[in-house]
C-alpha cells in the first residue's frame, strides 16, 4: 500500500500585495523542502488555472517559478525555473496576457519572440530552455515576477490608469 502525500495548496496574493515588488533572493539550498515547494507550486497553479507561477505570487520572495504551457497535457512541458537568466532573446511578438496576481485583466504585451534561459532545477543543476511564442512569454513573464516586475507595468501609463481604475472597482464591490 502506498500513501499519497497531500500538497499543500497555496492562496495566490494579489495585485497590490507588496511581496509582488520584490527583487526575490536566489535559491541556495535545494534540498526535499525545496522539491516539496516546486510540487505544491504546480498543483497550487493548476487549481487557478494558471500556466505559470511564480514563488513571490504565494508570497515567498525567491528566485523559483513553475509554467507548463500544456496545462497537464504534456508532462514534458512542465518546466521548473529556479535562479533563471534569459541569455538570448530574438525577434517580436504581441498578445494578450494576464496574470493570476490580476484576475481578469488582460492586456497585449510585446515579448521578444524567442529566449534562451539559463536556469537551475530543483536539485541545483544548470541547464538551458529555448522557447517560441507562448513559452517564451510564459518564461518573460514569470521572470519578471521575480524582479518585481508585472505585465501592467509594461503597459502604457494611460492603459495602466484605466486598469487601475477597473481594479479599485472590482475592489470596492469585493470582487477582488
Ligand atoms: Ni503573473
Amino acid at each position: 500500500m502506498t500513501t499519497k502525500k497531500t500538497l499543500k495548496i497555496h492562496e495566490i496574493v494579489k495585485y497590490p500585495d507588496p511581496v509582488l515588488k520584490r527583487i526575490c533572493a536566489p535559491i541556495t539550498v535545494f534540498d526535499d523542502a525545496l522539491r516539496t515547494l516546486v510540487a505544491e507550486m504546480f498543483e497550487s497553479m493548476y487549481v487557478a488555472q494558471g500556466i505559470g507561477l511564480a514563488a513571490p505570487q504565494i508570497a515567498i520572495p525567491q528566485r523559483l517559478t513553475v509554467i507548463d504551457v500544456s496545462f497537464k497535457k504534456n508532462p514534458k512541458d512542465k518546466l521548473v525555473l529556479i535562479n533563471p537568466e534569459v541569455i538570448e532573446r530574438r525577434g517580436s511578438q504581441v498578445e494578450e496576457e494576464g496574470c493570476l496576481s490580476l484576475p481578469e485583466i488582460r492586456e497585449k504585451i510585446k515579448r521578444d519572440a524567442w529566449v534562451k534561459v539559463r536556469a537551475q532545477n530543483a536539485y541545483g543543476e544548470w541547464f538551458e530552455v529555448e522557447g517560441e511564442e507562448l513559452l517564451a512569454r510564459a518564461m518573460l513573464h514569470e521572470i519578471d515576477h521575480l524582479n518585481g516586475v508585472l505585465f501592467i507595468d509594461l503597459i502604457s501609463r494611460l492603459k495602466r490608469e484605466l486598469v487601475l481604475r477597473k481594479i479599485k472597482k472590482m475592489q470596492k464591490n469585493g470582487e477582488w
